[in-house]
């Protein structure tokens, strides 16, 4: 195995992705990349342009955006910035969340951001989370891990973390909007959500945190040596 290694986490909305994705880097000090929050981030600015109206001219408005999007992950993606102004808080709005998959689906913005993507790991180990990493940006990562949850599962997770940003809604209506962005996510003509052929299931239900990211570590480190 050469030097530098990827590991690509992918899974449908609020699997624990982006928790375990975080915490495997920092034991393994990797860099972490949180794909969704580019995603995200051209969705803000597209709101910030449209209101949050969809139009015929969605297609010319996010090629504007993109042709000045200077997006930076600081402090292992804790810290999201968009042409100099911090969103790590707006781009995890109940509004970003149910727009997000509708910008996903534009091609101009998945090359813009797959190019992104790959410039930012093309020197260096990286640990990326999303949808079609494994399968589409990294086919030839050196791991590849598909989180999965029950529907209730994720939709109680994604009520905690609501919660703690003052915004209360109620979990039927949750788990309805998880549904919908992951039948979304999985059925756009480019990049779908898809487990890779080669990935490793880690089903989350009924686990710890720290029992998920020791399954991954014992992963990582049986081939690792194996190898
Ligand atoms: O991981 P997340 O929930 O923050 O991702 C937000 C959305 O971004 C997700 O619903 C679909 C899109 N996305 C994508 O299409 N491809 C990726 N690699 C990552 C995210």
């Amino acid at each position: 195995m050469s030097s530098q290694i990827i590991i690509a986490i992918d899974g449908p909305a609020a699997s624990g992705k982006s928790t375990l994705a975080k915490l495997l880097a920092k034991r393994l000090g990797l860099l972490y990349i949180d794909s969704g929050a580019m995603f995200r981030a051209v969705t803000l600015a597209w709101i910030q342009k449209t209101n949050g109206h969809k139009s015929e001219a969605d297609a010319q408005i996010l090629d504007e955006i993109l042709s000045a999007f200077n997006i930076e992950f600081l402090d292992n993606s804790k810290t999201i910035v968009l042409n100099s102004n911090d969103i790590s808080t707006a781009i995890r709005d109940n509004q970003v969340s149910q727009l997000v998959s509708y910008i996903s689906t534009f091609s101009g913005v998945r090359s813009k951001l797959l190019d992104i993507q790959r410039k930012l790991s093309s020197d260096q180990s990286v640990i990326m989370d999303g949808r079609d990493i494994g399968t589409v940006v990294f086919p030839n990562a050196d791991f590849k891990f598909f989180m999965i949850a029950s529907p209730l599962e994720r939709a109680k997770r994604r009520e905690k973390e609501l919660a703690k940003r003052g915004e209360r809604i109620n979990i039927e209506e949750l788990a309805a909007q998880i549904e919908e962005r992951d039948r979304q996510d999985s059925s756009r003509a480019i990049a779908p959500l898809k487990k890779a052929d080669d990935a490793i299931v880690i089903d989350t239900d009924n686990k710890t945190i720290d029992e998920v990211l020791g399954e991954l570590l014992m992963r990582v480190s049986t081939t690792q040596t194996s190898n």
